[in-house]
């Protein structure tokens, strides 16, 4: 993979790529960030992700460049990168900048935008075709979910937890209800309907969440309904998938001891995969 990586405004090679040890993001996770999956040389869903990066810079009152400068670095990136062939993701990463360590941050700092280029790991195709296990563990998070900071200890805590019980994603949830996984999107199907928590402060209001409601959901004649869920609601469901950048439309066939349904990849689910592999690599 190339190692040449987009640094405030320049591409350079990894090894000139340096940050501060006093850059914010380093001491406080005080930054943002988005992951874009690129198919065969088109990022899917670009906008979507840029706007994002930028309404979760506005939240934390971190200087964005405007939209149209980030799609232009972005896709100036992209193309120097000269990947068609192959899919990649694209991580980028906004920081507040460097500072001598303060917890409030003085106004006039200069943030600090990198991208950098890896392969896209999507998951072994027999996750897709056996479907996975979950975990279900106690939301530890924030108040402010829906900002995409790069701030995810809790997210990694629940993610190594899920590793360690051989699961592919801890589910969580908060007074009973579930919010989501620890860097997925969780969806259940009852009858001819998707159920998926609603877009709150307690969740990241996911690109694929979004593309599943707004796209797929109505291509396939399914109702989409967001809505809350229980724990107990969850354990019922016919069918449960999780969606992401990476993990696209993953089925899951066992949540702790317990079999979803038949404990086999659910035919809607199957469908919604399908149409979302056409969806991003049309
Ligand atoms: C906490 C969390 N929820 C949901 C998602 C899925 O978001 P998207 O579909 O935009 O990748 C992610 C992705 O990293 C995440 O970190």
């Amino acid at each position: 993979m190339n190692q040449k990586i987009y640094f405030n405004g320049e591409i350079v090679p990894r090894e000139e790529a340096l940050v501060d040890i006093e850059d914010r993001g380093y001491q406080f996770a005080d930054g943002v960030y988005e992951v874009i999956a690129v198919y065969q040389g088109k990022p899917f869903k670009l906008m979507e992700h840029l706007e994002r990066l930028a309404f979760s810079a506005a939240e934390l009152e971190i200087s964005c460049p405007g939209i149209n400068q980030l799609q232009h670095e972005t896709e100036s990136y992209l193309a120097s990168l000269n990947q068609t062939e192959e899919d990649i993701s694209i991580y980028i990463q906004l920081t507040r900048g460097a500072c001598p360590r303060t917890h409030a941050y003085p106004d006039d700092l200069d943030p600090v935008l990198i991208m950098k280029a890896g392969s896209l790991e999507l998951r072994p195709d027999e996750y897709y075709q056996n479907g996975v296990k979950i975990i279900t563990r106690p939301d530890e998070r924030w108040s402010k979910c829906y900002i995409k900071s790069i701030a995810l200890l809790p997210n990694v805590m629940a993610k190594k937890a899920a590793k360690r019980a051989r699961a592919y994603e801890a589910v969580m949830h908060r007074d009973g209800f579930v919010t989501e996984g620890s860097s997925s999107n969780l969806f259940l199907v009852e009858g001819d309907s998707l159920l998926t928590p609603p877009a709150s402060n307690y969740i990241l209001n996911g690109i694929t969440r979004q593309t599943v409601i707004q796209e797929i959901g109505p291509k396939l004649s399914l109702e989409v309904r967001e809505q809350s869920i229980s724990l107990d609601r969850l354990f019922r469901a016919e069918e449960v998938f999780l969606t992401g950048t990476t993990t696209e439309i993953m089925p899951v066939v066992r949540i702790d001891e317990r079999e979803v349904g038949q404990g086999r990849v659910g035919e809607l689910t199957g469908r919604i995969l399908t149409a979302y592999r056409e969806l991003t690599r049309a």
